[in-house]
């Protein structure tokens, strides 16, 4: 296991049984719906390419890239960094997400996919950590593979400092590995 973490919170094996389950009922409800998948880079890619190789529908996927900005704290302003290419009015979207933490990063793409009049849009994230939420978002994912503590947790896709996100499974950083 990698030095700086602590424990594994959610083994490979037990992402791999629930991206296929995820992956089985998506299918199951999107056949002949030919959906778009959308992902919100980058924590999301390795959680995206799992779960759309288990997708056994025709369907699309496209990417976006959001940031936030202003103010020393996380204040919640989230710009579009780089857009979709697929035009989604009139389709069916699903949104997936590594995780659902505050919610401002989902609540503002889901909004901002709304504007642009699919026919439908679901949300699907691996992570849900309700702990965290902020007020006013009431947002309700339709798909969730683990809710999970309120702890920081890296790997499969998630960082921290940008490190991290090759590990095969989710994990919990040592207390130590913040201070380098
Ligand atoms: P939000 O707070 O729900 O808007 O989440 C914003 C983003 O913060 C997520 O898409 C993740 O990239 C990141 N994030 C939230 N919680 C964690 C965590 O525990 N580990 C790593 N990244 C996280
Ligand atoms: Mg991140």
């Amino acid at each position: 296991m990698e030095n700086n973490i602590q424990k594994v919170l959610i083994s490979q094996e037990q992402i791999r049984a629930k991206v296929q389950e995820m992956a089985a009922q998506i299918s199951a409800e999107y056949a002949d719906k030919d959906p778009v998948f959308v992902g919100v880079l980058k924590g999301v890619v390795i959680f995206f390419a799992d779960m759309v190789r288990e997708i056994s529908i025709p369907c699309e996927i496209d990417f976006m890239c959001l940031s936030s900005y202003g103010g020393t704290n996380s204040s919640g302003n989230v710009v579009v960094k780089k857009d979709l290419s697929v035009d989604i009015k009139g389709r069916h979207v699903v949104i997936l997400e590594d995780i659902y933490d505050t919610g401002r990063s989902l609540d503002f793409t889901r909004k901002y996919l709304l504007s642009k009049e699919p026919a439908s849009l679901k949300i699907c994230t691996l992570l849900d950590k309700p702990e965290r939420r902020v007020d006013g978002i009431t947002l309700v994912p339709d798909y969730v593979g683990f809710t999970i503590p309120n702890e920081f947790v890296v790997g499969y896709g998630l960082d921290f400092n940008e490190h991290y996100r090759n590990l095969p499974y989710v994990g919990v950083l040592k207390p130590e590995a913040y201070e380098k």
